[in-house]
């Protein structure tokens, strides 16, 4: 109940109820602590059951320029947004048949139960149901309690996973708290597992903390596990960069770099300001790249936010760029793109490939903070008198945010961008 308030405050913020409560219930004792949502479902703008059903052809395969342009205008509805989700991300091609899917799953499905069963074999309360806060190993890499490590083994690989599983328990306990979702210990323990396994697979990056919050919406939406897995893999492949973690670094600052280089050029009276204010490496903006502006807009505002965001990233060869580097190579867009396959390109991707400027230009995040600070221009400018204040400001945001104009904004952004560093 940490961080709830008590039940007058509750009673006094009911009024707000929408619909959308069905889909993702919030624990009656939390319901003044979150954010509102923006977001609702609206007939002819959002893609419904019924259009994405009809978005595919007798064999199964997606028209996905359709579907492209109709979450543009409106999003998922929430009934459907775990499906639409798996091809945003890249889990399949558009144009696959049901049957090719259905193949592609069940090979998935089938693989990921080995690593698990892998991964028990070790820790066995992995796949309970249960899942562990306490630390599993001491420093000198021996299991704590024999009963829930099955094994002695000083191999360094299994002992750092060891230590991360702790890490991922406690965090566990914390995602996203308010959702009724997760009240039940069941369903925290599917988002551990996943967490666990990815890490057991992903010996680069382990956990870092942040990635519970980018899975937790997959585990929500997708009531498969194994499919669960298979679409954070996918988002993680996007992300993954900004969680390596070196001594000295955080991979996330590539991308605090990148937008310092945008802000420079779009906006040099705000970036010399911040500079001035010694904020000009942007760290600030640390938390929204790493989990995707997650504590800047409700629950359903992320969704939203983020199926808009990865709509308009959306590249048709991003599937066979993670399944096959070498034939995304041969398959990469060529100097003639004709329109009919630019359709199959997110807004945001379709400027990249047009222009071939694939390097600073890769996520639609970095444009979304630069957005983010553009509405807050004036403020910054005027009442910023250090990084604090700029953090004030920007904490300020929860809530007053619209995803659908922030992502607008970030593609005016983009192409200024382009305009202004476009070779002569
Ligand atoms: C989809 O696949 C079919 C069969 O392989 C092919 O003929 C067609 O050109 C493909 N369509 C697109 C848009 O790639
Ligand atoms: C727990 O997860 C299951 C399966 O995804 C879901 O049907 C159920 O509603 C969840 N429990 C709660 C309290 O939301
Ligand atoms: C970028 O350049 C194009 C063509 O020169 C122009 O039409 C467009 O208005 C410019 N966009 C911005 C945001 O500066």
């Amino acid at each position: 109940m940490i961080g709830c308030f008590g039940l007058l405050s509750v009673l006094m913020k009911r009024s707000g109820t929408t619909e959308l409560n069905d889909f993702y219930p919030i624990r009656p004792e939390c319901k003044a602590d979150v954010p509102t949502t923006r977001f609702k479902p609206r007939s002819g703008k959002t893609l419904s059951a019924r259009r994405w059903n009809s978005a595919f052809n007798e064999e199964g395969r997606l028209d996905i320029a359709k579907v492209l342009r109709r979450i543009q205008r409106g999003g998922v509805h929430p009934s459907i947004k775990g499906e639409v989700w798996e091809f945003l991300l890249g889990c399949y091609d558009p144009n696959s048949t049901s049957e090719e899917r259905n193949e592609i799953k069940q090979r998935r499905r089938g693989q990921y139960d080995m690593w698990k069963a892998e991964c028990q074999k070790i820790v066995p309360v992995l796949g309970s149901g249960k899942f562990v806060t306490t630390p599993l190993v001491g420093d000198d890499g021996q299991p704590i309690d024999p009963s829930l490590v099955k094994i002695k083994t000083s191999d360094k690989k299994v002992v750092q996973w060891l230590q991360l599983l702790h890490q991922i328990g406690l965090d566990v306990v914390r995602t996203d708290r308010a959702l009724a979702f997760y009240e039940i210990e069941a369903n925290q323990s599917k988002l551990w597992d996943v967490l666990s396994i990815y890490a057991w697979l992903d010996n680069d990056i382990g956990y870092v903390q942040g990635m519970n919050d980018i899975c937790s919406p997959l585990v929500i939406l997708i009531e498969n596990e194994a499919d669960c897995f298979w679409c954070f893999d996918r988002a993680m492949r996007r992300m993954r960069e900004n969680f390596r973690v070196t001594a000295t670094s955080m991979g996330v600052q590539t991308q605090l770099g990148t937008l310092s280089q945008i802000m420079k050029t779009v906006d040099p009276k705000l970036h010399h300001h911040l500079e001035d204010l010694d904020g000009g490496e942007y760290l600030f903006a640390f938390r929204m790249l790493m989990v995707l502006f997650r504590r800047e807009f409700s629950f359903a505002d992320t969704l939203y936010l983020w199926e808009l965001m990865w709509g308009m990233e959306y590249n048709p060869n991003i599937f066979t760029k993670y399944e096959d580097p070498e034939g995304a190579k041969t398959k990469a867009p060529t100097t003639a793109v004709n329109n009919k396959v630019l359709q199959q390109y997110g807004k945001f991707e379709r400027k990249i490939v047009k222009t071939g400027r694939t390097e600073e230009c890769s996520a639609l995040a970095i444009f979304l903070v630069a957005s983010v600070l553009e509405t807050k221009n004036k403020r910054i400018l005027t009442e910023a008198k250090g990084v604090d204040d700029v953090v004030k400001i920007l904490g300020d945001i929860t809530s007053s945010l619209d995803a659908k104009k922030a992502c607008k904004e970030a593609l005016k952004i983009q192409e200024k961008y382009l305009n202004k560093t476009k070779n002569p």
